[in-house]
């Protein structure tokens, strides 16, 4: 196998035990045949000398993850905290709820009851959806799998459906989270009621997997369609969980936070009432937009005009944006 594949092999074993030892041993039997005897001899001692890092508690061993699911399918490591994300009382609840169903779903499961393992986050866009599935799997304590739909399913045209199988195996045997981000992909192809019978095929096969999967984690979808959503859809999943933008309060909470480690010429309740409707997102984008401008004037901190000009950034872009969703 050619060099740039075996590194890229390795780098994608990365955190597991097993395949990185394959991979390695893969590398020292080319160096071997190379006649590179004493670079092999020193590989092999490096990779006996290697212990097994034990296992997070709790956790299963993780299984390799099906090679054809490469393209589509990524692991991230959460770096986001609770202390991140500013959630509704009713999301808290449910959250907490469901993370102590699934530390006990073993007492849960011996009572003949089910364990809610299946979520599809509702909601517009920059309202912590994505933010969310990443902070919840951090909190499990389980590896997170970003499953890019719009890749899945073009791929998956003029195939078979055999590929969505091993993913849905895999997260049946890996307790994980499976994240199928842009859910609408899904949505869309069965609202526009499209002719293209192989992507009918296609989307059918994934519904009816997302049904009958129980999986070792959780499985969660996230679409920015609400109202439309078709009950064929959403009946499948054991919550919805809504995501919206954020009232005054959680304005407040949130430029409160953003800004704590930076001095303002201003207080967060200056500006609340004229950011309702904005998303997290373009909250985001703000705060950091008036940081920039403080820093490239060298100033210390950010004065109320600076936030006041970001604020009118924001405002132009949403114009903007506007404009293109119209013109389409
Ligand atoms: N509830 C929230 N609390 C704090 N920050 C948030 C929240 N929601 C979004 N953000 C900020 O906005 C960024 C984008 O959010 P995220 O990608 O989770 O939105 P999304 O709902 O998944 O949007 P999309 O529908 O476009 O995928 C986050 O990385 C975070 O910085
Ligand atoms: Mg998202």
């Amino acid at each position: 196998m050619a060099r740039g594949e075996l590194m890229k092999k390795l780098l994608s074993s990365y955190g597991r035990d097993d395949e990185f030892r394959g991979v390695v041993e893969q590398i020292i039997s080319e160096e071997e045949k190379k006649n590179n005897r004493v670079l092999a001899r020193s590989l092999r001692k490096a990779l006996d000398g290697l212990t097994t890092r034990p296992q997070a508690k709790g956790l299963s061993p993780l299984v390799p993850f099906p090679d054809e699911a490469g393209e589509f399918i990524q692991r991230i490591e959460p770096v986001h905290t609770p202390d991140d994300i500013i959630l509704t009382h009713d999301n808290i609840e449910l959250f907490t709820g469901l993370l102590d169903e699934f530390r006990k779903s073993e007492t849960i499961k011996r009572h003949g009851l089910p364990v809610r393992s299946k979520l599809l986050f509702c909601g517009p866009p920059g309202t912590g959806k994505t933010l969310c599935a990443e902070v919840f799997a951090g909190q499990l304590g389980l590896p997170f799998f970003f499953v890019k739909l719009d890749s899945l399913i073009s791929s998956f045209l003029g195939e078979t459906a055999t590929n969505i199988r091993k993913t849905f195996e895999f997260a049946r045997r890996q307790p994980c989270v499976l994240f199928f981000d842009e859910f609408d992909a899904i949505a869309r192809s069965r609202e526009e009621g499209n002719d293209h019978s192989e992507l009918r095929r296609v989307v059918n096969s994934l519904l009816i997997f997302i049904d009958q999967i129980q999986p070792g984690g959780f499985l969660i979808a996230a679409t920015n369609l609400d109202a439309h959503l078709d009950p064929a859809i959403w009946r499948r999943f054991d919550e919805v969980v809504w995501f919206d933008h954020p009232d005054e309060a959680m304005v407040r909470r949130y430029l409160t936070n953003a800004l704590k480690n930076t001095e303002t010429e201003f207080e967060a309740e200056d500006f609340v009432q004229s950011l309702a409707d904005y998303s997290y997102a373009e909250l985001e984008k703000i705060c950091n937009q008036a940081k920039k401008i403080s820093l490239l004037d060298r100033r210390k901190s950010i004065s109320k005009k600076d936030f006041r000009d970001a604020i009118r950034y924001a405002e132009r872009r949403r114009m903007r944006l506007r404009k293109l969703s119209n013109n389409q």
